[in-house]
């Protein structure tokens, strides 16, 4: 079977071929001088894609994601029912239909933020673009989607699946937390996850946002002096959220704390900005960040188990 990906997840890309043992192949992607996206299924990977179940591995983030994914899911549709007919005459015109097995991992999934409808006439975009991808592909892999209610029932399987296992292995090599601190009730299960694989005292704070960069936590005694804290959450942006707990747990006498998430962001700067509050910083490449220590191969593998069983193709 085969890995695929374009120009935004080829380093997760490769950790899942790596952990199922399977090729990865990278998608030619460029972009005409207007900005407008270009794709091919290059001549020597078309054989391959044919011959197997493909996963692409890519992400529905920024906005140009979006295009690439939907793009790249239907050249590959197109190359497995054998739709290759070309101006050039390059190669066979057309081949025999291989049937379903393209599976969709989407390590980051953009466009996850407007989840509900809370006025008339909105667009419940994380839905949209959903179905819009569901339309191209037979199964979809989701790593560590904050609200997973709005991707049920889509038209396709959908594995949801978290890096919080390997997460938890990661902290408990590297740092050995006494405590796990959930920031906000919202990442309470992912959390308590880390916290009872690793085997340590787990609490959680409870946050009011007041806006994008302001955040604000109820005051909640912590025992947590004299021990080492990591701060889990499914993704961080700027920081806030982090910086605001970290300072809590400092005040409480936390002598060690550390932050650590699926989802790096760090928008504007937010490194340095956490830098100034906690000791280390832990993130997977589902995003390309400069924290990325964390494996997120295994997590997506899960989940690709999981569609293939499904769709009842093997694995
Ligand atoms: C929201 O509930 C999420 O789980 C994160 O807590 C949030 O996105 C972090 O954002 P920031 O780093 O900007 O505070």
């Amino acid at each position: 079977m085969v890995v695929v990906s374009g120009s935004n997840s080829g380093p997760m890309a490769e950790q899942l071929a790596t952990t199922l043992g399977w090729e990865h192949h990278v998608l030619e992607t460029r972009r005409f001088p207007d900005t407008e996206g270009y794709i091919r299924v290059p001549s020597e990977v078309i054989e391959a894609i044919r011959s197997e179940p493909v996963v692409l591995v890519s992400n529905t983030f920024p906005d140009s994601g979006i295009v690439e994914t939907l793009l790249m899911l239907d050249a590959i549709q197109d190359v497995r029912s054998g739709e290759l007919k070309n101006l050039r005459e390059i190669g066979p015109q057309t081949l025999p239909d291989v049937g379903k097995g393209v599976i969709l991992a989407i390590p980051y999934f953009g466009y996850s933020r407007q989840d509900k409808r809370f006025k008339p006439g909105e667009s419940i975009s994380a839905r949209a673009i959903a179905d819009v991808m569901a339309s191209r592909c037979d199964g979809i892999v989701v790593l560590d989607l904050h609200a997973p209610a709005v991707l049920q029932d889509l038209s396709v399987p959908v594995a949801f699946i978290s890096a919080m296992p390997e997460l938890a292995n990661h902290l408990k090599e590297t740092v050995d937390p006494d405590f796990i601190l959930s920031p906000d009730k919202g990442a309470i299960d992912r959390a308590s996850s880390v916290a009872n694989q690793i085997g340590c005292e787990f609490s959680y704070l409870e946050k009011t946002r007041i806006d994008a960069h302001t955040i604000v936590h109820k005051a909640k005694d912590l025992d947590v002096a004299g021990k080492s804290v990591a701060i889990v959450d499914d993704m961080i942006a700027t920081g806030g959220t982090i910086c605001r707990a970290a300072e809590a747990l400092r005040s409480q006498g936390a002598v060690q704390v550390h932050a650590a998430c699926c989802h790096g962001l760090f928008t504007g700067g937010a490194i340095a900005r956490l830098l100034r509050y906690v000791d280390g910083v832990h993130a997977t490449g589902s995003l390309p960040n400069a924290r990325d220590v964390i494996s997120g191969g295994p997590a997506l593998a899960r989940g690709v188990h999981d569609i293939l069983q499904q769709l009842g193709l093997k694995s």
